[in-house]
């Protein structure tokens, strides 16, 4: 099966989430089923300056006033088509704003150009890539299944991936013929959405199939509470939806081998991965104590991720024998918070505010257990990572954090099957008791060794995951194959 896969960011190229992750480690796992991926992604710096041996294989304008080449070529491995479209493209920094912080005025060309791109791919126009299928992610895909629906000639079934309902990508009505589209897809079964565009709202409704990073996700976004806005559209197409976990490359994670871990140790080893924590107090200027509870957070600072919630309560949690370590950037005001914090606890909170892979994969190695207050989570990666490296995940009971963390009750533990701690709701007091659960589990040496041991044989990788895609896309082009004749 030849997939082409749409999106607006991929590691190691860009990331600013797990959706680079995703979208950089899930084709080569699908290698292993039989599916070979081709990867669209937009012409930034980072991507043209990573190509190798591009070609120039089409060259062509998919929207009004918007000339784009296709460059075809290969990068850590993966099978990449680039745009190359200097003027939407070429802007070094983060994808998606500029460098005032503010979303980019021109997103919504820059992401239908996207999307216009691989539905002219997946209809067969560009010889240098044939795909049977394209998995299009998250908005800035979105209306690849909108352009070939409206399009109406011959093409490639669209299976489209939600990673984050809460960026549904929305843009003014007046911008419908930029955007290459004809006037009755302003429709309530087209791409209008509350009055606008909705990129996300229009790949739902066209899509041949639904996927989304979780089975908890795939069920929370039915629901009025969770699917902000998109609940009933996702209620009306639920026999088209499935959630389907993440997993992680795990030779990127393997702390054996991973150069930012300073001690190497084998997955599973739990007193090996002893020094890594006192070299990561020190190197955050925290006491060297190993009897301290060490608590770690990396994420990005935003509400989703509840960090304000942990900001407000780490008074409450922070004492002479718990610290915490913070390696996080987004919000502003988070961001400060958990600076002032770091100056009123100096013994006790530190934190690195900004972007780093390194500390990103450190810190898993270093700490006791991490902390995911998430209001809401697709999937989440970190408890994966964490996990994988002997951390214990302590995590609101949301989307794939329920489905990827079996809590530490007593029927768990008994069974010796427990990886990690789950509260909910996701709220200050509910946090504060999980974090004192795993003070009292971590002083009782034995069982949090269990805890540990259980956590890194826990399945991270992309295995049965990839084989759930591989069994969808054949149920898609099967499904296909009998509508044609
Ligand atoms: P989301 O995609 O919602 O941000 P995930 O848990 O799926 O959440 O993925 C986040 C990814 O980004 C993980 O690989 C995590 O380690 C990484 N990450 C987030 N913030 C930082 C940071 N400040 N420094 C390094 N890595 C980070
Ligand atoms: C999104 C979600 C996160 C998920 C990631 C990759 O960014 O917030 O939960 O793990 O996408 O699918």
């Amino acid at each position: 099966i030849r997939v082409l896969s749409v999106a607006s960011e991929m590691f190691p190229f860009v990331k600013t989430g797990g959706l680079g992750d995703v979208v950089g480690s899930l084709p080569v796992a699908l290698r292993a089923e039989g599916v070979m991926v081709t990867t669209l992604l937009p012409g930034y710096p980072a991507v043209l300056d990573a190509l190798e041996g591009p070609v120039r294989v089409a060259e062509f304008t998919p929207l009004p006033d918007v000339t784009v080449s296709l460059l075809d070529g290969h990068a850590a491995g993966h099978h990449l088509l680039v745009i190359d479209c200097p003027a939407l493209f070429r802007r070094k920094g983060n994808p998606y704003l500029g460098p005032d912080g503010a979303d980019w005025p021109d997103n919504g060309l820059r992401f239908a150009t996207l999307s216009r791109v691989a539905a002219t791919i997946a209809q067969g126009q560009v010889a240098a890539c044939l795909p049977d299928l394209v998995l299009a992610h998250d908005w800035q895909a979105g209306l690849t299944a909108a352009y070939t629906h409206y399009d109406g000639l011959p093409a490639a079934p669209v299976v489209h991936t939600i990673h984050n309902i809460a960026f549904q990508g929305r843009f003014p009505a007046a911008d419908l013929a930029n955007f290459g589209l004809p006037p009755h897809a302003f429709a309530i079964d087209g791409v209008e959405y509350h009055g606008d565009i909705g990129f996300l709202k229009a790949g739902l409704h066209f899509a041949t199939w639904i996927t989304t990073v979780s089975p908890t996700y795939a069920r929370e976004i039915q629901q009025p509470e969770w699917g902000m806005g998109l609940d009933g559209l996702l209620r009306a197409r639920s026999d088209r939806l499935i959630g389907i976990l993440n997993g992680i490359d795990t030779d990127d994670w393997n702390p054996a081998t991973d150069p930012a871990v300073l001690f190497p140790y084998q997955v599973g080893d739990i007193r090996g991965r002893r020094p890594n924590k006192r070299a990561f107090q020190a190197e955050f200027g925290l006491p060297q104590d190993p009897d301290v509870f060490l608590l770690g957070l990396v994420s990005r600072l935003t509400g989703q991720k509840g960090v304000d919630i942990l900001a407000d309560i780490a008074p409450r949690i922070l004492d002479d024998r718990t610290q915490l370590v913070v390696v996080g950037s987004g919000d502003a005001a988070m961001e400060q918070a958990f600076a002032r914090l770091s100056r009123r606890y100096p013994d006790r909170l530190a934190c690195h505010i900004g972007y780093s892979e390194q500390l990103g994969h450190r810190i898993q190695a270093s700490v006791d257990g991490l902390l995911i207050p998430s209001r809401f989570e697709p999937c989440g990666l970190t408890q994966l990572c964490a996990a994988r490296y002997g951390c214990v995940p302590i995590a609101a009971r949301v989307g794939g954090l329920a489905d990827t963390i079996i809590d530490a009750n007593q029927a768990a533990m008994t069974s010796n099957v427990a990886t990690g701690l789950l509260f909910s709701p996701t709220d200050g007091d509910t946090l504060v008791n999980a974090v004192r659960r795993g003070a009292n589990l971590y002083r009782d040496r034995a069982r949090w060794m269990a805890l540990q041991r259980n956590a890194a044989h826990y399945d991270v990788s992309w295995g049965h995951k990839a084989h759930e895609y591989a069994q969808l896309f054949r149920r898609v082009l099967g499904r296909n194959d009998i509508a044609a004749n």
